[in-house]
């Protein structure tokens, strides 16, 4: 078990960082009952699934003594630090001190929303959605969207970032295709 001294505030804030949907990782890779941990705006958080399924994300550090959460348990909806077993819900709460202690107001981890798309977990940094997850435009018919999510192994060294953005899929072209279909081909036809 790792312990993780730091200074960070706990609050998951990172000076300098956009209030938007980031792509955290992939859906396949976050299997129920494991916890999962992420640097994120400056902050670290864990990621895990709740007892229906749904991705959660919080603050990664216990805020009784700042062990790492990502080496806890997961325990119905919510997670158990590994140290002494405070438990968290899925809003960040303490729900249990095993110790039989009045769990004191400040026991709580930043929470952040999730949402799960194109095989894709995507935390908002922020404590409530300014926008949906980004999607295709509604004139697309979004069944016939061929797509594949996957990680680079390395962080893709590619300065300015738009040089980047610019040689992968335009999704501003898709309103200005006639009826919006970019596939044109049965996926039965298509190796991925
Ligand atoms: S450090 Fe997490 S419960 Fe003590």
């Amino acid at each position: 078990m790792s312990v993780v001294k730091t200074t960070h505030t706990n609050r998951g804030e990172g000076q300098g960082y956009q209030q938007c949907w980031y792509p955290l990782m992939l859906s396949e890779n976050l299997e129920e009952g494991n916890i999962a941990g992420h640097d994120f705006c400056g902050g670290r958080v864990i990621l895990y699934r709740d007892s229906g399924g749904t991705p959660r994300a919080m603050t990664a550090y216990c805020k009784h003594l700042g062990a790492d959460l990502s080496v806890g348990d997961v325990v119905g909806d919510d997670v158990r630090c590994a140290f002494h077993h405070w438990q968290y819900g899925p809003d960040g709460v303490c729900t249990t001190i095993p110790t039989g202690d009045r769990i004191p107001p400040q026991a709580r981890q930043v929470s952040f929303p999730t949402e799960e798309k194109w095989d894709v977990i995507w935390v908002f940094f922020g404590t409530e959605p300014l926008y949906p997850v980004p999607s295709f435009h509604e004139s697309v018919d979004t069944d016939r969207i061929m797509y594949r999510a996957f990680e680079y192994d390395e962080s893709a060294q590619v300065d300015p970032w738009w040089v980047f953005t610019t040689n992968v899929f335009d999704d501003g072209i898709e309103p200005c295709i006639e009826g919006g279909n970019l596939c044109l081909y049965s996926t039965d036809s298509v190796e991925v």
